[in-house]
């Protein structure tokens, strides 16, 4: 017995080591972490149970019989994170680069497939060169069912994926199913073919970081929501990050008890808005005041600035927030901004995040670039995501609420439950200015008239009351009360049960 729990132990070693000592220094050189270092870091203590060790490829081409190891790059299991449980792989990059053959794709499914039976989260620690290029069609085969599960599992079960290291081909289409993509400052990368690829198609020369950096997906293609400076700050961001989440769309996403009173006045807010209506404010300075703590974890914070999206707690419970904000192209919804609210307000539609939202929003961006680009679609996301909702929707207009973008941005219209404006709110069809000079249009050249006219509109329609006298606006509230207000709501709307009709799915504007 001894000699066989002996050689238990040497298997696991053998396990433990993935492609060896040299490989494994040079992922250290490179400033990351193994596959396992990941895991340890990210789990709670002790926690991690792992599945398939022994697991080895069944590839006989290419020499491929005699280069086996247990494992087979990738390391998968369940544990815990803050008490709560994942299920976890990580990819081993020391073992074909991460590869996927037929064996790790199904790994990678069995903890899929247990985390939808349980209703966990299944986190990817990605770092990877796609299929397994020996393996050929097996290894397309393996990349395709775990694509099938990624579908099966979106709005079941949050999926999240840090991009650890250079992810290419198929390694990348997973993640781009998941919920949230991060990644890591300087040593990730994601591309559907690399730049030697890229280099042979489209005669372009990039590197590895212009074609598929962090700084790339999350400024340029807002592919991916967030970056780390390094895999360890990633590894205990992404563990305060599913703090927010529940574990499935069968459960409420966990109470966090907080010393910060849920009626809190914040006086400062009754200055936050300038007396010039073009002038700027900081819509994050708000929301930040608003939620408990001051903790806001925002995400995609450095593409379409002029919306900003994520996760805070009010009384402890996490909200989905959602807020134009002045500073960036003065609040404008544009084709990226409706793209990246309308998938954040339909992540929290899945999982039962109460969606809370901040208007000051001038309209949709006009312009060639933009009707070229298929604003008339892409806007109609957010407004179909925020329709078909229906989860709790508290909303609050602090200023500009026009247009098209009145409607869309939770409006009593699109079930919105509970919608307050501040006393500055101006919610009108357009702006005073623009709506004198077409209204007008004869007295356009006669400068007193039109102010005259301009002043007159403004004191008629550019008010919250317009909207009040109809209901649209079920209360007019004083800036300092907007955290006592909405929490009211909030806890009103608890209960809340509605029901879109039956379908089989509804045909969004894709
Ligand atoms: C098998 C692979 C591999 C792969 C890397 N390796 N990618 N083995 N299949 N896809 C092996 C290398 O041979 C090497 O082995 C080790 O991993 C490390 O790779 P390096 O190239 O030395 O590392 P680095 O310089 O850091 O470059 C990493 C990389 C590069 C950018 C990922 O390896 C690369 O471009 N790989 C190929 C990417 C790719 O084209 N994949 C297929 C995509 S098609 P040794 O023994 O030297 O350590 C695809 C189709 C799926 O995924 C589509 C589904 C829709």
């Amino acid at each position: 017995m001894h000699e066989i729990i002996e050689e238990l132990d040497k298997r696991r070693q053998r396990a433990r080591m993935g492609g060896g000592e040299k490989r494994i220094d040079s992922q250290h050189k490179k400033g990351k972490l193994t596959a396992r270092e990941r895991i340890e870091l990210f789990l709670d203590d002790d926690s991690f149970e792992e599945w398939d060790m022994f697991v080895e490829h069944r590839c006989t081409d290419f020499g491929m019989a005699e280069q086996t190891t247990p494992g087979d790059g990738v390391v998968t299991g369940y544990g815990t994170v803050n008490g709560r449980l994942v299920f976890v792989f990580s990819q081993d990059f020391t073992v074909f680069g991460g590869s996927l053959s037929a064996s790790h794709a199904e790994k990678i499914c069995k903890i899929m497939d247990k985390a939808m039976d349980v209703g966990a989260p299944v986190i990817g620690l990605n770092d990877s060169g796609g299929a397994r290029i020996q393996e050929g069609v097996d290894s397309l085969a393996g990349y395709a069912e775990v694509f099938q599960r990624n579908v099966m599992a979106s709005g079941v079960i949050p999926q999240i994926s840090l991009i650890m290291g250079p992810c290419a081909g198929g390694a990348v289409y997973s993640p781009a199913m998941t919920d949230f993509i991060f990644m890591v400052e300087d040593t990730s990368y994601m591309f559907v073919t690399g730049p030697d690829v890229v280099k042979t198609v489209t005669h372009e020369e990039v590197t590895h970081e212009e074609l598929g950096g962090a700084l790339t997906h999350t400024s340029k293609s807002g592919v991916a929501d967030k970056a780390f400076e390094n895999d360890v700050a990633a590894l205990l961001y992404l563990r305060r990050f599913i703090d927010f989440l529940p574990s499935s769309n069968a459960e409420d996403a966990p109470y966090r008890p907080t010393p910060d009173t849920w009626d809190r006045v914040e006086m400062s807010l009754d200055s936050i808005i300038p007396d010039n209506p073009n002038k700027p404010y900081d819509m994050k300075e708000l929301i930040t005041k608003v939620v408990d703590e001051g903790d806001f974890f925002e995400l995609q914070p450095n593409y379409a600035g002029n919306i900003v999206v994520g996760f805070g707690r009010i009384e402890g419970r996490t909200v989905g927030i959602v807020a134009n904000q002045p500073m960036v192209l003065a609040g404008c919804l544009d084709i990226n901004s409706a793209i990246k609210g309308a998938r954040f307000v339909r992540f929290c539609d899945c999982f039962n995040i109460p969606v809370v939202t901040f208007v000051d929003v001038p309209g949709f961006m006009p312009g060639t670039a933009q009707e070229y680009g298929g604003i008339i679609k892409h806007g109609a996301k957010l407004l179909y995501a925020y329709a078909e909702c229906t989860v709790p929707k508290v909303t609050v207009i602090t200023r500009k609420a026009y247009g098209g973008a009145y409607d869309v941005m939770s409006s009593k219209h699109l079930r919105g439950d509970v919608n307050f404006a501040w006393p500055s709110a101006e919610i009108a069809v357009m702006g005073p200015k623009g709506a004198v000079e077409i209204i007008f249009r004869q007295d356009i050249g006669d400068e007193e008239k039109i102010a005259e006219r301009t002043e007159e509109y403004r004191q008629r329609f550019a008010n919250p009351f317009v909207a009040g006298h109809r209901g649209f606006i079920d209360d007019v509230i004083m800036p300092h009360n907007t955290r006592k207000r909405v929490a009211k709501s909030l806890r009103m709307l608890r209960g809340k049960q509605v029901e879109n009709p039956w379908k089989k799915h509804g045909n969004n504007p894709l």
